[in-house]
């Protein structure tokens, strides 16, 4: 779907760890904005115009040959510039004037003093005269380009930002992006808005309805197919699609049988309540549990429940007249990663199991209207359409289901304690208010059963972990940490309630080196 309408700012990558946060920073500021990699920089902008560009910071030395660049051209268009870390030496280095290697990185916290009144840096360290920033560099800029000053310097004197006032372009050596830079935030701020002139105006409600708009012009009297999971993706997708064109909206719902307990019950429940479209429901437990009976390896589990959920959802979708689309809930981080400078060593840890692969076997073209937004804004969404609370707020589940939280063989009884395990567990986390300082939380039933003793019995049953993590993409994750009574309570709890679970461990490995899930 194009977006050019909303487009405002444009972020270029030069392959830096945090562009992502650069742009999670403008939208946060009420301003729309877009990514795209330094090599495509040009053939964006023959289509379209910016308001304003900020350049990415970058692993590579801007004076070296190989290294990525700017064409001259694209700096002396007009356009207002910020460059971060790299973006600026690569502006530096393409208008004239000089950058080094250090022979010593810097890395980590730095105090500036601002030198010269200026709109990028105004305002900030009001309290000090200096204000706390982070740095990660190795080569410095060592002789402006012509119509530049400096505007900021560290306490050992180096560069720390610098800018041409009347061209309106800007550089800062450390990263205002990332928390650790005090006054980042308003530093982004100033540059869009007291230099750019933008208006705060990305606001989700509009977004709803251009939304809407768009996809009726799109879709006409065509049908559309949607892959309904529960999670929130699905659902705020399908609640868009319900509101722009009703019942020409399909929602196929596969059950695999590894959903959380009663979670069947409830997705049909809650998409008669909020939706306005048709729902096809697929019961294929039993194909599921003999396609994967005695399979132990994770990525088999993986491969055969994911070629299995194709399968049906390819013969349920066949069978829908008209049906010219297929609705995915992608989201912006997927389109960055894949739009992102590729590390050629960049090596699979597992296969992710989503509807992707469909489109080409059924020849549906694809909607993806979330495609633009973060997560957050997807739940901002969901809040707009009407969606509850706890549709929106649901921690995230994979694909697979259980199934890859049962380390070795499945079977229904094992499943069934999973079930119950889990249940207890999400709902000791709400009744102590834990569930939403909470990224993501399960348990896991091992394939490791030990003694206990109950009463005067002895008991040899199954042992459960339970997982708890902090993150804000999935992408990495901490421990969060539980008091022990809570701890101490929840083995209580599933012990006491769930039969077949003598002993319950608590996992407390992050990722990396772990992954979330277990397989
Ligand atoms: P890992 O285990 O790779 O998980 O650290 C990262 C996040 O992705 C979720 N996850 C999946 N989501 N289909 C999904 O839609 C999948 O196959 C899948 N596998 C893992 C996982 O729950 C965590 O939030």
């Amino acid at each position: 779907m194009e977006t050019n309408h909303l487009t405002k700012v444009l972020v270029v990558d030069f392959g830096s760890q945090t562009t992502q946060l650069i742009i999670r920073r403008v939208r946060e500021a009420g301003i729309y904005c877009e990514m795209v990699s330094y090599n495509l920089l040009s053939s964006y902008l023959k289509k379209y115009r910016p308001e304003a560009m900020i350049l990415s910071g970058g692993p590579a030395s801007s004076f070296k040959k190989k290294s990525p660049k700017i064409d001259i051209r694209i700096l002396n268009l007009g356009i207002p510039i910020l460059g971060i870390c790299y973006g600026m030496q690569i502006i530096c280095q393409t208008l004239g004037g000089k950058v080094k290697n250090t022979n010593r990185r810097e890395f980590g916290k730095a105090e500036i003093k601002v030198l010269k009144k200026n709109y990028l840096l105004e305002g900030i360290g009001k309290t000090k005269k200096s204000s706390q920033v982070w740095m990660s560099h190795g080569d410095e800029v060592v002789d402006l380009p012509s119509g530049f000053f400096k505007l900021a310097t560290t306490k050992d004197n180096n560069i720390a930002s610098i800018g041409n006032l009347r061209s309106k372009i800007y550089g800062l050596q450390f990263h205002p992006e990332v928390i650790h830079t005090i006054d980042g935030k308003l530093i982004i701020k100033n540059f869009l808005i007291r230099i750019c002139k933008l208006k705060q105006s990305w606001k989700i409600e509009k977004f709803l309805e251009s939304q809407i708009l768009k996809i009726q012009n799109i879709v006409k009297e065509d049908k559309v197919i949607c892959g309904l999971s529960g999670g929130v993706d699905s659902s705020v997708v399908a609640a868009l699609l319900s509101k722009a064109i009703g019942k020409n909206l399909i929602c196929i719902f596969v059950n695999h049988g590894f959903l959380r307990k009663g979670e069947e019950k409830e997705v049909i429940s809650n998409f008669k309540k909020y939706m306005n479209a048709k729902l096809v429901y697929v019961n294929a437990k039993s194909k599921f549990f003999s396609k994967l009976k005695n399979v132990i390896d994770p990525e088999k589990k993986r491969k055969i429940v994911g070629r299995e959920f194709i399968k049906i959802f390819e013969v349920e979708a066949k069978k829908i007249k008209k049906a010219k689309f297929l609705a995915q809930g992608t989201l912006y981080p997927d389109v960055i990663e894949s739009k992102k400078i590729q590390g050629s060593n960049a090596k699979a840890i597992k296969s992710h199991h989503n509807v992707g692969g469909l489109p080409k076997k059924l020849n549906l073209k694809l909607i993806e209207p979330l495609r633009e937004l973060f997560k957050d804004e997807v739940r901002n969404l969901g809040k707009e359409l009407g969606l509850p609370h706890n549709i929106i707020q649901r921690h995230p589940f994979p694909g697979p289901g259980l199934s890859i939280r049962i380390p070795g063989k499945v079977t229904d009884k094992k499943v069934k304690i999973l079930q119950q395990v889990d249940k207890i567990y999400i709902e000791e986390l709400i009744n102590n208010k834990l569930y939403n300082k909470i990224w993501q939380a399960f348990c896991v039933l091992l394939p490791v059963k030990s003694v206990g003793v109950m009463g005067d019995s002895r008991s040899y049953e199954y042992t459960i972990s339970v997982r708890a993590i902090t993150s804000t993409d999935g992408m990495t994750a901490d421990i969060y940490y539980f008091k022990e009574d809570f701890l101490k309570s929840l083995s209580g709890k599933i012990i006491g309630e769930v039969k077949g679970v003598n002993r319950v461990l608590f996992d407390i490995t992050s990722k990396p080196p772990a992954t979330i899930e277990w397989e």
